[in-house]
């Protein structure tokens, strides 16, 4: 009689237990980790798709680089291609499993904005508007609203071999299927398995894939994640207490549980699925080309009309456009290049680094057009020198230097074949809002190198060039001795070549001034004139000098014992973090 009431109210509780598993909440726990897979789209830049996550700068490397072997450092990201992001899974109101990141409303943003431009796709607009309180179309600016991020951790009905799912939003040109045999899973079914209410024949959405970790383990499911922790408990009391019921608990279990020794591992390897993302997104830019027609260009600035015209050099017209939705400069010149040439000038257009003016496109009918990106706050040459514009102080100046040296860091050192600028000046070094600076007119080096440009172009721009250039012998040197000339711009914001007091006629370049005072006996004291009047007077000397040291190693007149650009690069951090302390 005991042992019967035992047995039914056992027999109770397991019931109870599981109907409350299946209709009050859908999850218990999440997992420490998932992944989002994004797409980087052409204008992306990785701090910022990181801030999304919450990952900041100085984070980016320790979190989604060791995911992303691809990516060479935290300011490289390649374009039209996916990248895993890290982030936990927890399961919210024991209803999904998600993360919820909260994202700070600007302008311009609705939640179609956010889903598909910000977050790509990793979360959808109606998905955005149930978790929100605000209504789609009155979302206050300055708002912070939350972005639901769905994870999986794993289903123990479909296989225990997979604890790490990639929430992967499919591009419209993919299907479940494609991406199945793209990415060369063995098992598409099992796929299908995990993902049982997408359409596998169209229209989009989410998937969960199953992805190996930054060691190449796929985290096999801990044991029994998926029964819930009463059903547990139900199942030893009852194999304790009775035999009889442990019969229930093996029903239960065999059908919670399918045997997964027969599933194979879906990816072959990890190589492989990223070589195959880079070919996918290969095709794809061959598709949505970078070329632009004359007819686009001619459009976006009112048929170069002179109130578009926002520069011109020696070597052609810059005007300012909205092309795509997004503002470009347009430079336009009157040079002949081969189809070919422009073929190899494309791949450019792909690199990204974020201290280089993006190259967006270009376009070869009837002239030669470069499209870069739109870069708001003018050039150093005009930050340094226009006294409307308030002074640079010396901390932005060390970053300025900082980042130009980056910029060119990458040109020289990751670029295949090497790709040398010949005209670092301050008036080709811009900068945006945050006046952080990125080298422009990066990749007319390229043309140089083919296209029968004459005049100031080749030969670079006068007091940057150095000695040896004069003879045609062209280095990566030529850019650290003009970088060098740029260091010492940034200490006195003089004119690179200017006259001297004695007679007009008389010019004296920079290089040989700065030479002269750091030579002296007590240089520090000397260096004092040179210094730009409007720098602050608390400004550090002691930095100065040693930026002004680091210019002199840079313009020696042997292009052999100048320093490379990435020691430059070492220098001056150095120099930037003991200025901070
Ligand atoms: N991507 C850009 N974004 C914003 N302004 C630009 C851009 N490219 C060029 N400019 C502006 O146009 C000016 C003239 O450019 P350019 O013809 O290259 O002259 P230069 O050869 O003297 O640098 C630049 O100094 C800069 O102020
Ligand atoms: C959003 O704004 C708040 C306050 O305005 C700020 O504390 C927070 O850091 C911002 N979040 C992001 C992700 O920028
Ligand atoms: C969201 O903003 C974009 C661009 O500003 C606009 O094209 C779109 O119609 C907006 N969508 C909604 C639902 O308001
Ligand atoms: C997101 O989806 C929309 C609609 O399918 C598509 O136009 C857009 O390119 C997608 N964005 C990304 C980054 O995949
Ligand atoms: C996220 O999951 C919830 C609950 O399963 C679902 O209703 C929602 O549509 C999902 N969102 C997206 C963008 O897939
Ligand atoms: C974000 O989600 C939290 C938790 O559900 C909720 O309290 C908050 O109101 C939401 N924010 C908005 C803007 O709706
Ligand atoms: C996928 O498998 C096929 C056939 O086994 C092979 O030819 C192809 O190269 C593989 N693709 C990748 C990216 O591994
Ligand atoms: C799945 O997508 C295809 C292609 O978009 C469509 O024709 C089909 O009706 C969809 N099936 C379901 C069940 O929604
Ligand atoms: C991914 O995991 C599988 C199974 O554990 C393993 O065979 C494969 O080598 C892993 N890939 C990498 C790149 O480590
Ligand atoms: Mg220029």
């Amino acid at each position: 009689m005991f042992q019967f009431s035992i047995h039914i109210f056992l027999i109770w509780i397991f019931i109870f237990s599981d109907v409350l598993q299946t209709t009050e909440s859908r999850c218990r726990e999440g997992c420490d980790l998932a992944m989002a897979s994004y797409y980087v789209g052409l204008y992306d830049e990785l701090p910022t798709i990181a801030s999304y996550f919450g990952i900041s700068y100085g984070e980016i490397y320790s979190k989604i680089m060791p995911y992303n072997p691809d990516i060479p450092s935290p300011d490289f990201v390649l374009s039209l291609a996916r990248i895993r992001i890290p982030f936990s899974c927890r399961c919210i109101d024991g209803e999904y499993l998600a993360n919820r990141f909260q994202y700070n409303i600007t302008s311009g943003d609705n939640y179609t904005v956010i889903a598909q431009k910000h977050f790509a796709n990793l979360t959808s607009p109606e998905w955005l508007a149930s978790v929100n309180s605000y209504p789609p179309d009155n979302i206050p600016n300055g708002a912070t609203v939350n972005v639901t991020v769905n994870c999986s951790c794993g289903d123990t009905d479909v296989s225990r071999e997979y604890g790490l799912f990639l929430t992967y939003p499919l591009r419209p040109e993919q299907t479940v299927n494609s991406v199945a045999s793209e990415l060369n899973f063995t098992h598409p079914d099992l796929i299908r398995e995990y993902n049982p209410e997408v359409n596998f024949s169209g229209g989009g959405g989410i998937v969960f894939l199953p992805t190996n970790d930054s060691a190449g383990s796929f985290h096999p499911l801990k044991s029994r994640k998926g029964l819930s922790g009463g059903v547990i408990v139900g199942i030893s009391l009852a194999a304790l207490v009775l035999s009889s019921l442990s019969i229930f608990s093996l029903v239960v279990l065999s059908r919670k549980k399918k045997s997964s020794r027969d599933l194979e591992v879906p990816f072959r390897r990890e190589e492989e699925l990223e070589e195959k993302t880079l070919s996918i997104s290969k095709s794809i830019v061959d598709d949505r080309s970078v070329e632009y027609s004359y007819h686009e260009l001619a459009r976006a600035t009112n048929d170069f009309g002179l109130e578009n015209q926002i520069g011109s050099g020696g070597f052609g017209v810059v005007f300012y456009a909205v092309l795509r939705g997004e503002k470009a400069a347009i430079k336009k010149m009157d040079v002949q290049s081969s189809r070919e040439f422009m073929a190899e000038f494309k791949a450019l257009t792909l690199v990204y680094h974020i201290n280089l003016v993006r190259l967006l496109g270009f376009c070869i009918e009837k002239h030669l057009f470069l499209i870069y990106q739109y870069i708001e706050n003018g050039n150093l040459s005009q930050h340094l020198r226009e006294t409307k514009r308030p002074p640079l102080s010396w901390s932005s100046r060390l970053q300025i230097a900082l980042d130009s040296a980056r910029g060119l860091e990458y040109i020289h050192e990751h670029i295949t074949p090497v790709c040398i600028h010949r005209d670092i000046k301050s008036s080709n070094i811009l900068i945006d809002d945050n006046f952080r600076a990125k080298i422009a007119d990066f990749g007319l080096a390229k043309l140089t190198k083919v296209g029968d440009i004459s005049g100031r172009r080749l030969a670079g721009t006068f007091g940057y060039m150095p000695p040896e250039s004069a003879y045609g012998n062209i280095s990566p040197m030529v850019d650290v001795y003009a970088f060098g000339v740029v260091l010492f711009e940034l200490i006195s914001a003089k004119e690179v070549i200017f006259a001297t007091n004695q007679s007009v006629a008389e010019t004296q370049g920079l290089v040989d001034l700065f030479k002269v005072v750091l030579n002296r006996s007590e240089p520090i004291e000397e260096l004092h004139k040179l210094l730009d009047p409007r720098l602050g007077l608390d400004s550090p000397i002691e930095a100065i000098y040693k930026m002004a040291i680091l210019g002199k190693a840079c313009t020696r007149e042997n292009p052999r014992s100048r320093p490379n650009m990435r020691s430059v690069v070492v220098s001056l951090m150095t120099l930037s973090s003991s200025s901070v302390g």
